[in-house]
């Protein structure tokens, strides 16, 4: 009995005047679970199991934005950093809306340890929610992002880059260097390899504009690292998609070598996409020490 009752049967959320379709289950409590549409409030994130709540709820909910600090605003798009200890509600509810996008576990109620940096589109109604990556605040390990998600109705329109970028300049600004924690998803790892491979593409741009006309120009792979705030393994692949790494078949040594044709037209293609871009400058932001 109680088995059965806890099969969810969510297949989709009313969220804004979106309905979407949910890619796998959450484990919300169970009285949730019983209705095949969830209404989840797009400001606080609080999931409502019917129409009329979720009614009752906009008329009185004063959020318009996530709680925490904006730390980011270039035009209408915003980054807000959250504290699991200090909002634990808002990112509770958070974990849970990402899991329905998730195939993998991943944590819903220990949100003290992690920092949420969450990604907004602003009009006159409000901040809406686009996506969101977490990010532990103390750790041993060099990993930069916990969980990372783009809500489907936003997918494939660079948002998840932009919420890469962004995890790796708050990385360079610790001083650091890091890699998303594994295993990534496949769609991770697909956002993550093309993020990779186009960094490379941009630094050997720039290595090539400051160049000497003798068309040899140096850099090494902990260059590269430095200078992206990306790990060496990830710097490696990121030049392997480009082919860019060579061994000389007589010293068995490794190079980085790449036709520089390649890379403006990886970059021109994509430009030509235009999504937008993070302006580094833009952000208003301390590290933790
Ligand atoms: N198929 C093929 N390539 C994809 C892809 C897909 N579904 N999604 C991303 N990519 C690659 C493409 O090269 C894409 O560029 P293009 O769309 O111009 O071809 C590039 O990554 C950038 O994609 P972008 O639009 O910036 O990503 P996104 O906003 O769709 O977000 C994720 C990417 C991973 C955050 C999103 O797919 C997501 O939320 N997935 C569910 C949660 C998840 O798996 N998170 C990762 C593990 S924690
Ligand atoms: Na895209």
């Amino acid at each position: 009995h109680g088995r059965l009752q806890s099969i969810s049967k969510i297949r989709a959320i009313r969220f804004s005047n979106y309905e979407i379709e949910t890619w796998y289950t959450a484990p919300y409590p169970e009285e949730y679970n019983r209705r095949s549409l969830l209404f989840i409030c797009e400001y606080c994130l609080k999931y409502m199991s019917s129409e009329y709540v979720n009614w009752r709820h906009q008329l009185k909910c004063p959020a318009r934005h996530p709680p925490g600090d904006e730390i980011y605003r270039s035009g209408d798009v915003s980054i807000f950093e959250v504290d699991g200890r200090k909002n634990p509600m808002y990112c509770q509810n958070l974990c849970l809306l990402a899991k329905l996008f998730l195939g993998s576990k991943t944590l819903y109620y220990d949100v003290e340890p992690f920092l949420f940096y969450i990604m907004t589109e602003t009009d006159d109604r409000g901040c809406h929610f686009v996506g969101y990556f977490s990010k532990e605040k103390l750790t041993t390990s060099n990993y930069n992002v916990s969980c990372i998600l783009t809500l489907p109705i936003y997918q494939r329109k660079g948002y998840g880059n932009f919420l890469i970028s962004f995890s790796y300049l708050l990385t360079r600004t610790e001083g650091k260097v890091g890699t998303p924690e594994k295993p990534l998803s496949d769609l991770g790892l697909l956002s993550y390899r093309n993020y990779w491979k186009q960094t490379m593409c941009y630094q050997l741009h720039e290595i090539f504009e400051s160049g000497s006309d003798s068309g040899t120009n140096t850099i090494s792979i902990a260059k590269l690292s430095e200078r992206t705030g990306m790990t060496s393994d990830d710097v490696v692949c990121g030049l392997e998609a480009l082919n860019a790494i060579v061994r000389d078949p007589r010293t068995g040594r490794y190079a980085i070598r790449v036709d520089r044709a390649l890379v403006e037209l990886a970059i021109a293609k994509w430009e030509a996409k235009g999504y937008i871009r993070l302006e580094p400058d833009k952000l208003i932001w301390t590290p933790l020490v």
